[in-house]
């Protein structure tokens, strides 16, 4: 076993955590307060390659492992968890979907654009009434022949004006329950696609949440994503791999958090010393710094799973679970060692308090999680 990095994903790692200090610290503050999406950065990611991360170079990505793709999503996430959700969902529910499942041509028109952060994408699956329990999809896609017409109302969607690209998760034939679930590439220009208001969040409130309105949508067949009925394992799958990429957010969000407490600990004075030689502080620093290795374990198990092309929906589960745990009391305790600073803005880590519960929430709840997990070993 080999615990050691390459010198390329020592490189990556590097040119993350430059981005991040020159192009996403500055400014983190206001777009955060304002909800102002990060559209410069978010194009110079894309010429960087943070964008397209596993995609092939022949249709314009980086080509680079999962491995490379969590050590820079940790170091964006450790400025910025608005840019990383953009980056996590373009790469892993897009890009990865797109370029696994689609056809040559949907990947001519689509990919090399998606790669490069020319234009954006988003993946709609999620309703008012099919959050968790994704199989009651109410959108319907019906079947016309040559093309589609879909009807209904996607939620919280990240990504939802600033995409050009969506994919869509919606019902074709409600007999077959999940087995009549359709995936389809929908442009923003099509008549009937309706974005609606802005979400005002908690936390990544520089990403763009929204809900989705489709009136009567006319879709051509060959915008569908695989075979007829294939959508729920199309989302399925996708979202297995879209699990490491929250997973390492949440890592970030944690030991962007964790590092901030031991700065500030070396730095403020208390009781005549700096206030990590008091025990009270210390230990919350041992318990972060413990609880951070463990999920950038679980975080790397899952990757080299991917990439040694194991099954991981186990290991990509676990390390959502516990990294999204982990980024909660991470960045809850960094407040409190922060004291009264912690509370206000411009000590950043209220802010990863916030943003930190989302990792608990998309891509699968913890209890969606603990389902997957525990699925998966009483079956084995
Ligand atoms: N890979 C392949 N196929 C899978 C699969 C996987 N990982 N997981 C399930 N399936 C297949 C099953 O094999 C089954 O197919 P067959 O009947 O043909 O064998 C089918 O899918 C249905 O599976 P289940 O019976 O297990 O389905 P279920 O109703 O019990 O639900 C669930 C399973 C895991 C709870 C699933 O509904 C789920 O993951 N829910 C959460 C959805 C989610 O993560 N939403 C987040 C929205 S996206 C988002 O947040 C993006 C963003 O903006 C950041």
């Amino acid at each position: 076993m080999d615990f050691k990095l390459t010198e390329e994903h020592l490189m990556i790692q590097k040119a993350a955590r430059d981005f991040a200090q020159a192009e996403l610290l500055p400014g983190v503050i206001e777009r955060d307060e304002k909800q102002i999406f990060p559209t410069e950065q978010i194009k110079k990611m894309g010429e960087l390659g943070f964008l397209g991360m596993m995609v092939d170079p022949k249709y314009g990505g980086s080509g680079l492992d999962t491995i490379s793709y969590v050590l820079a999503m940790e170091e964006i996430s450790k400025v910025d968890a608005s840019a990383s959700v953009v980056m996590s969902v373009n790469n892993s529910l897009v890009c990865w979907g797109l370029q696994t499942f689609g056809s040559e041509e949907q990947k001519e028109k689509y990919l090399s654009r998606l790669a490069t952060g020319e234009i954006i994408g988003a993946f709609c699956l999620s309703e008012p009434e099919a959050g968790s329990d994704a199989t009651s999809q109410r959108t319907t896609a019906i079947d016309m022949g040559d093309h589609y017409i879909v009807n209904g109302t996607k939620n919280w969607i990240t990504n939802g004006s600033t995409a050009d690209f969506y994919i869509v998760i919606a019902q074709t034939d409600v007999d077959k329950k999940h087995r009549g679930i359709n995936a389809l590439i929908l442009e923003k220009t099509m008549p009937g696609f309706e974005i609606g208001p802005k979400e005002q969040k908690l936390g990544i409130r520089g990403s763009d949440t929204h809900s989705l309105m489709f009136t009567d949508v006319k879709v051509p067949k060959e915008n569908r994503i695989g075979e007829d009925g294939f959508g729920f394992k199309f989302a399925m799958k996708t979202l297995a791999g879209g699990r490491i990429g929250i997973a390492s957010q949440a890592l970030g969000i944690a030991s962007g958090a964790y590092e901030l407490a031991l700065k500030y600990s070396k730095e403020r004075k208390a009781f005549g010393t700096e206030i990590c030689n008091h025990q009270a502080i210390a230990f919350k620093l041992a318990d972060m710094a413990v609880n951070i290795e463990a999920a950038r374990h679980l975080c790397m198990k899952a990757a080299w799973d991917k990439d040694n092309h194991n099954n991981y929906d186990l290991s990509g589960a676990m390390a959502k679970l516990f990294a999204s745990q982990v980024a909660m009391d991470t960045a809850v305790e960094a407040v409190q060692i922060h004291g009264g600073n912690g509370y206000v803005k411009e000590y950043h880590v209220e802010r990863f308090m916030r943003d930190a519960k989302i990792t608990q929430i998309y891509e699968g709840t913890s209890e969606i999680q603990k389902i997957v997990i525990s699925r998966s070993i009483i079956s084995q």
